[in-house]
């Protein structure tokens, strides 16, 4: 018999426990032999459950429990998930985690002592909540060089921008039902702040190219500052604004960032709305291959947990699967060093000195309309350019109009 804990009785957690117990005969068929959750871990009080025995409030009994071979660790945050995860595998037991906080800081060392240890460190439910992404791009696409990833990674965002959209809701509604819905972080700005993608595209980058990339060094956008009339613009170039988490692989380095995009209306990843999420990994050998489902709410990334529960229990060594270096030396290219198209969108003092100074620093520009479009307004796309140079050239032009709008635009 195996016996787990799962750490936290929150939405995933209380998922977690949900699904285990409902789809348990079959899991048990899975693994070959039979398991039980023995410890939920949880400070709150919880009763009227049909698991109200199982309830504790310290992290002891588990940690000294050696019953215990597999541990769910779904609280969120790096305190104190990290000591606990740190301690469970240094104790030889394997942890399973929808932490994508604790995974983008801390995953090459606790994937490390995962692997001197013996044990695994499974964290599929950390990345697009029920759709499997971890585990098929290490094992199924293992034999291509991955050259790029590009998703959107966050539901709540993606659901925000959606309802903005199509039905026309302020922000603080579609924020305030995306929260009712149990999508959105306990602080929401990690979402609408575009951290929540971050972490996401760190893990599945370092995944992918092998070395551990830190959500310090990714630039990072969120979408606060979109507003109803760069939807406007963004439908008049043929495109759909979304929140997109962006790794490419060049040469020895990566460039890697998460920002809002204007995406083509013909792209897979335009039509991906709510609390979808969808994840494309280019291969050298594959082409695209796009991963789709719901990327957040409980029993999705219930399903996640468990399958990595049913994982960890079916194995008894490391597999070496999951697995990537930590980063001494900077593997994130400076934003100097990539170049975008960018849409702009100003209020001038002179539209056509603007115009001329615009087409003088940036060449050929597709210039955009919209209804309603005030006098001195002027929208307009450039050819790809250096970030830097870009940023340095709308200081210049902010001397003579007020840059209203400012989003990159992405080939995906
Ligand atoms: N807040 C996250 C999202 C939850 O909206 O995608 C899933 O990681």
């Amino acid at each position: 018999m195996v016996k787990i804990a799962v750490i936290g009785y929150g939405v995933v957690g209380s998922g977690t426990v949900e699904v285990f117990y409902k789809n348990l005969e079959s899991i048990e068929k899975k693994i070959g032999e039979s398991i039980d959750i023995k410890y939920i871990l949880d400070l709150r009080d919880f009763t009227g459950t049909p698991y109200d025995e199982k309830f504790i409030k310290t992290f002891d009994p588990i940690i000294n429990d050696g019953e215990i071979t597999v541990v769910a660790e779904v609280i969120g945050g790096i305190n104190p998930a990290y000591q606990y995860v740190k301690s469970l595998l240094e104790a030889g037991k394997s942890v399973v985690t929808s932490n994508k906080e604790l995974v983008a800081e801390k995953g090459a060392e606790l994937l490390r002592i995962a692997r001197d240890k013996k044990v695994n460190f499974f964290f599929e439910a950390s990345v697009g909540g029920g759709i499997p992404i971890i585990r098929p791009l290490h094992h199924c696409l293992s034999a291509n060089e991955i050259d790029e990833i590009a998703g959107i990674l966050n539901g709540t965002t993606n659901f925000i921008l959606t309802k903005m959209i199509s039905e026309g809701m302020a922000f603080h509604k579609a924020l305030s039902l995306a929260q009712e819905l149990g999508y959105a972080e306990r602080d929401p700005s990690a979402d609408v702040d575009g951290h929540d993608a971050c972490r996401k595209i760190c893990i599945l980058a370092s995944l992918a190219f092998g070395k551990h990339i830190y959500p310090r060094d990714v630039h990072t956008e969120g979408i606060s500052m979109i507003t109803a009339e760069d939807v406007q613009y963004c439908d008049d170039f043929g495109s759909r604004i979304k929140l997109i988490g962006w790794a490419s692989k060049r040469d020895d380095k990566a460039a890697v960032m998460v920002c809002p995009a204007f995406i083509s209306e013909s792209s897979q990843l335009a039509g991906v709305n709510d609390v979808f999420n969808a994840i494309l990994v280019r291969g050298d050998a594959t082409g695209d291959v796009m991963f789709y489902g719901k990327g957040a709410g409980k029993l999705p990334t219930a399903s996640a947990v468990v399958s990595d529960i049913i994982m960890a229990a079916k194995m008894n060594d490391n597999s070496r699967s999951l697995y990537w270096d930590d980063s001494e030396q900077p593997f994130v290219l400076d934003r100097n060093e990539i170049d975008n198209r960018f849409y702009l969108r100003l209020i001038c003092e002179n539209k056509y000195e603007t115009l001329k100074q615009a087409e003088k620093m940036w060449g050929r520009l597709v210039l955009l309309h919209r209804n309603g479009e005030e006098e001195n307004e002027l929208a307009f796309v450039t050819e790809s350019i250096n970030e830097k140079k870009f940023e340095n050239d709308c200081a210049l032009i902010s001397d003579t109009a007020e840059i209203k709008g400012k989003i990159r635009v992405l080939g995906y």
